[in-house]
């Protein structure tokens, strides 16, 4: 049996029946107060319904007991998600920087904010992150989708959509004047005084981020027994992704093509350091990431965290370039140059060093050898994460798109 499932039914064993068969690991699901809207709203849609579609290889993903998901909260969350008015100075929307076509990334090396600030990181795509076990490249801390999802709205460093205490009255003031948001946030946040608040807010935007489900690619057409979906050279590259010489499932393994996934609830964030850079700086200190994006470094300041972070999914990895969390890798066949060397050589003088010789680097870092031809399948295999439903599915678009 292949890797790719094999991961995924040793996580059910382990977890017992529940875990894989469907709602019962979820929180309950139906917002008992939901139902209070006008009498020409639709019944709330419960988490069941958003994932009564999945496949049989895709677990149901958590939603956490104090955000049940309905579908007042998940359009609500839509509108928001792609309004410039959560914005402090109205120029930017969470869409500015995660863009469908691009499976919810920017395409960008690095990110701008809604002042111009430079990001020291690239957008990451948003596919399937309701299974993620922790949030951004590199931050263990972020355990939750509603931690994250406040994060862009009130970031300082980098400013993103740069709301603060200047300018948030004037933000919330424009939800509760607007008739159509006054009435949304009333039916999502039902029996409450004042339910136009930030807080509200973070919880529509995760409802709709945990809904950002992709499972519609040619390989799982492939993975359902369809065996025409995958072309000759995509078997033959999932073949060599699943080889030990390659071993990028060691760190890409399961339904999501990452080990940094949760399932259960009790999986705990998991971070490498992939030999990218290899930076002495003046004084003395070895092993180095650039300054800003040194991963789990960052927040834990412990030295064999440098350069630590997240296995991102490999689902819609096509469209998502440039690649790492800088940005600065512009190709998939540049990327895998770096793999079959062992890490990155970085020759210009500011970044000068050898990633094959980081001594944080993981184990599983090792390089290979890869003809063109094998690149090329790789590569092929790659592609077919492709899922085109998800990135033109009218449910995820644009609301406000004429
Ligand atoms: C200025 C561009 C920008 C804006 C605006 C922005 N993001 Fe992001 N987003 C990023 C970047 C860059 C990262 C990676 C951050 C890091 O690693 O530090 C990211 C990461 C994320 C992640 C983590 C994904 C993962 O796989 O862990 C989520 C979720 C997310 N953004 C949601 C949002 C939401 C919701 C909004 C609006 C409230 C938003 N973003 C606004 C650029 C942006
Ligand atoms: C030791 C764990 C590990 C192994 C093995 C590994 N990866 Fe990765 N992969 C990561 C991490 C961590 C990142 C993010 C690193 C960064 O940006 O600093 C990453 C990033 C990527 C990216 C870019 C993702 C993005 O959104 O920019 C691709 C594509 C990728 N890996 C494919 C592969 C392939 C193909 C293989 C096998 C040749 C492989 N990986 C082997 C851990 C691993």
């Amino acid at each position: 049996m292949r890797f790719v499932k094999r991961v995924f039914l040793l996580a059910c064993l382990s977890l017992g029946a529940v875990a894989c068969g469907g709602g019962a690991v979820n929180a309950p699901m139906a917002d008992p107060g939901a139902s209070g809207g006008s009498p020409a709203t639709p019944p709330p849609m419960a988490a069941t319904d958003y994932f009564k579609t999945l496949p049989s290889h895709f677990p149901k993903p958590l939603v956490p007991a104090d955000n049940p998901l309905t579908s007042a909260k998940v359009e609500l969350g839509r509108r928001l998600f792609y309004d410039k008015k959560l914005s402090g100075n109205g120029t930017q929307s969470c869409s500015s920087c995660h863009l469908q076509a691009k499976a919810f990334s920017d395409g960008l090396k690095n990110s701008i904010g809604s002042t111009g600030a430079v990001h020291p990181r690239n957008s990451q795509s948003l596919t399937n992150i309701a299974y993620n076990a922790s949030f951004n490249w590199g931050n263990p801390t972020l355990t939750e989708m509603e931690m994250q999802n406040l994060q862009p709205i009130i970031n300082t460093d980098p400013v993103e959509l740069g709301v603060n205490d200047g300018n948030r009255a004037t933000v919330l003031a424009h939800f509760k004047s607007n008739a159509d948001y006054a009435r949304r946030f009333a039916e999502a946040f039902p029996n409450q005084a004042d339910p136009v608040t930030q807080a509200n807010i973070v919880k529509a935007l995760a409802s709709f981020n945990r809904t950002l489900l992709s499972y519609r690619a040619p390989f799982d057409r492939f993975e359902a027994g369809d065996g025409s979906a995958l072309s000759e050279a995509a078997k033959r590259g999932l073949e060599l992704f699943e080889s030990d010489r390659l071993e990028c499932t060691a760190c890409h393994g399961g339904f999501n093509f990452s080990d940094s996934t949760r399932v259960s609830g009790a999986e705990q964030p998991v971070f490498h350091n992939t030999g990218l850079y290899n930076i002495t700086n003046s004084d003395g200190s070895m092993n180095n990431y650039p300054p800003r994006n040194q991963g789990v470094f960052e927040i834990t300041r412990s030295v064999g965290d440098k350069g630590r972070m997240r296995a991102p999914s490999l689902r819609n990895i096509a469209l998502t370039a440039p690649y790492n969390h800088d940005g600065s890798v512009a190709s998939l066949s540049e990327l895998l140059d770096n793999y079959a060397h062992g890490g990155r050589l970085v020759s210009n003088p500011t970044q000068f060093g050898d990633g094959r010789s980081n001594v944080i680097k993981d184990g599983e870092i090792h390089g290979f050898s890869l003809t063109a031809a094998e690149k090329a399948d790789l590569i092929a295999f790659l592609e077919s994460l492709t899922d085109m439903a998800f990135t033109t599915d009218p449910a995820l678009a644009d609301p406000f798109a004429p």
